[in-house]
C-alpha cells in the first residue's frame, strides 16, 4: 500500500503532546487504523498497540479493565475499543488521580 497523507496528521500530533488520551471515532475503512500505526512509526518513542479484535484480549479487558489498564504500558494505542466500552470509566479515573498529583504520564489512543 503507498501511503496518502492525511489532513489530520499535523492536528493529532500537535494533540499527543496536549492530551492524556485522544479517541478517533468514524465509519469503518475510513483510514484510522492505518492514520495511527502510520503516526506510532514516524514518532521516535515506543508505542505499544493492542487490537480488542482479539478475543482474549477483548475478554481480559472487558472482565478486569483495571488489571487490562496496568498490564499495557502507555503509550499505548486501543484498536477497536468499543469492544470494551468498560475501559471508557477506568480511564477516566487513572486521568483524574494524574491530573491531581500533576503527573503527565498516561498516553491513550483508543480508536
Ligand atoms: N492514508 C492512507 N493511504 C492509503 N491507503 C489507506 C490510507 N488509509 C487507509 N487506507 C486503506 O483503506 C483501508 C481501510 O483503512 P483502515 O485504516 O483499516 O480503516 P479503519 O481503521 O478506519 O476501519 C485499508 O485497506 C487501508 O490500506
Ligand atoms: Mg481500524
Amino acid at each position: 500500500m503507498t501511503y496518502i497523507s492525511r489532513t489530520m496528521e499535523e492536528k493529532l500530533i500537535s494533540m499527543i503532546d496536549k492530551y492524556q488520551v485522544i479517541m478517533i471515532t468514524g465509519p469503518r475503512q475510513v483510514g484510522k487504523s492505518t492514520l495511527l500505526n502510520y503516526i506510532s512509526r514516524t514518532l521516535d518513542k515506543k508505542i505499544n498497540k493492542v487490537t480488542l479484535d482479539d478475543l482474549m484480549l477483548r475478554n481480559q479487558a472487558k472482565n478486569d479493565p483495571e488489571l487490562f489498564l496496568r498490564t499495557h504500558e502507555t503509550p499505548l494505542i486501543i484498536d477497536e475499543f468499543q469492544y470494551a466500552p468498560e475501559l471508557l470509566s477506568y480511564i477516566k479515573m487513572i486521568t483524574k488521580k494524574l491530573y491531581l498529583v500533576k503527573k503527565s504520564k498516561l498516553k491513550l489512543y483508543i480508536f
